[in-house]
C-alpha cells in the first residue's frame, strides 16, 4: 500500500462528502420513482450515488422494468423535471450544509499545502460549492461533460489526480458511494470511503463519518 508520505493531493467527490446533498438527490429521484411506479428501495437509492444524471434515470426505470417505456425526449424530460426539483432543494443551501469536519480538514489540506481536486459527477458541482461558499478551495474541477464513462470507471479520477499534475499514486480519492470507491481504486489511487463500511468494503480507509477524517487518522490507517 501507498505510503502517507508519497500522497501530495486529495480528490474529492462532493455529494455525500462535502455535502449532504446525496439525500437531495435521493429526494428528487424518489419523486421521479412515483411518478413512473418504479418501487423505491434503499438498495436502488444506494446504488444511485454517484451515478450520472442519465444513468441514473435508467437504473429507476429498469427496477419498475419501465427501460423501454419513454422516448429519448421523454426520459430527456424526467431527467430535467428532476433536476428541477433538485435544484429547488440546492437554492435553499448556505454554508450550514457543509458536512461536519470538512472546512476544518479542507483548511488543514491547505496548511500542509495538499494539492485539491473536485471528481463530481454532478454537473451542478460549481453552483453547489458558490451556495456553501468553498468555491475558493477547489480551483481545479472535472468538467463531467468531458467524460466518456462514469463512475465506477476510473476516468473521473485520473483527470482529477491530472488536474493538479500529480501521479494517481501521489492521491486519495474521497466518496461516499461504492461505485466511487471502486472508480478510485481502478484508477490506482488510495480510496477513503466515508459511510457503511459494509457498503464501501473495498476503500482502502473506512470512516463511518466526515468528522473522523483528518490527517492523523488517515496516516494512522495507512502506516
Ligand atoms: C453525483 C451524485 C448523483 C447524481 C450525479 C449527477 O454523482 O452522487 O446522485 O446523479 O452526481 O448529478 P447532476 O447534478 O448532474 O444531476
Ligand atoms: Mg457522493
Amino acid at each position: 500500500m501507498t505510503k502517507f508520505t508519497d500522497i501530495k493531493g486529495f480528490v474529492f467527490d462532493l455529494d455525500g462528502v462535502i455535502t449532504d446533498t446525496s439525500v437531495f438527490h435521493s429526494q428528487a429521484w424518489h419523486q421521479v420513482a412515483d411518478k413512473v411506479g418504479a418501487p423505491w428501495s434503499q438498495e436502488l437509492e444506494d446504488g444511485l450515488k454517484g451515478i450520472s444524471r442519465m444513468d441514473s434515470l435508467e437504473m429507476i426505470l429498469k427496477a419498475g422494468n419501465l427501460s423501454d417505456k419513454y422516448t429519448e425526449d421523454e426520459k430527456v424530460d424526467l431527467a430535467t423535471e428532476k433536476n428541477t426539483n433538485y435544484l429547488k432543494l440546492v437554492d435553499q443551501m448556505t454554508p450550514a450544509n457543509i458536512l461536519p469536519g470538512i472546512k476544518k480538514f479542507l483548511d488543514d489540506l491547505k496548511a500542509h499545502n495538499y494539492l485539491i481536486s473536485l471528481a463530481s459527477a454532478s454537473k451542478n458541482a460549481p453552483k453547489v460549492l458558490s451556495k456553501l461558499q468553498l468555491t475558493d478551495y477547489f480551483p481545479q474541477i472535472v468538467d463531467p461533460q468531458s467524460l466518456t464513462k462514469g463512475k465506477p470507471d476510473p476516468e473521473i479520477y485520473l483527470k482529477g489526480a491530472e488536474l493538479i499534475n500529480l501521479k494517481p499514486e501521489q492521491c486519495i480519492g474521497v466518496e461516499d458511494a461504492a461505485a466511487g470507491v471502486e472508480a478510485i481504486n481502478a484508477a490506482n489511487e488510495t480510496s477513503i470511503g466515508i459511510g457503511d463500511p459494509k457498503i464501501l468494503a473495498a476503500a482502502d480507509i473506512k470512516f463511518n463519518d466526515t468528522g473522523e477524517m483528518t490527517l492523523d487518522h488517515i496516516k494512522s490507517q495507512m502506516n
